[in-house]
């Protein structure tokens, strides 16, 4: 009798944690997010046109949760893309994408009047859309 009431509890406790999970999962990456950049070098107002932060730890680590509350919600959990939009595990890598990188998330996408993806420009710092880029190239 004892070890049956001990492995109904046992299932109780996993169902629950599995419920805490999912929640934690389904809140934060609807509405975009500022996203805390401390621990970064600070860029300025100029906007670079090359990572600064390319291979840097605290980046690529604040960058994989400003991907996840910004951009997966389009792009994918993790940058594997659903079919919403691109997978960004296929962009140009390096100081050659970087640019292009940039340009793309600062002023986001029109086609045809119809925003495919918002502008980033107010919502997320340089610092921040860097971070994901960096974060990004270590998902390639
Ligand atoms: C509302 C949905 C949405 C959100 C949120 C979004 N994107 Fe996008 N993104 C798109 C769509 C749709 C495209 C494809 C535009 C097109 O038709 O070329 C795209 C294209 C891109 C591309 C070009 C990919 C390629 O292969 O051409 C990059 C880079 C990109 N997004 C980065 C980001 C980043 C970084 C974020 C988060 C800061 C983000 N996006 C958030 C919808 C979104």
């Amino acid at each position: 009798m004892a070890t049956g009431y001990r492995s109904i509890a046992c299932v109780c406790v996993a169902v629950m944690a599995m419920f805490a999970a999912t929640t934690v999962f389904g809140h934060g990456d609807v509405q975009p997010q500022a996203v805390d950049t401390t621990g970064l070098e600070p860029l300025g107002d100029e906007w670079l046109l090359e990572n600064p932060y390319s291979g840097n730890e605290r980046a690529i680590e604040i960058g994989g949760v400003g991907y996840s509350q910004n951009c997966a919600r389009c792009h994918g959990i993790d940058a594997q893309s659903g079919g919403l939009a691109p997978d960004l595990r296929d962009i140009e890598p390096g100081a050659e994408g970087d640019e292009w990188y940039i340009d793309l998330t600062k002023n986001g996408y029109m086609q045809n009047g119809v925003e495919k993806m918002p502008a980033f420009d107010g919502i997320l710092s340089q610092e921040a859309m860097w971070a994901i880029r960096a974060w990004l190239e270590t998902k390639q």
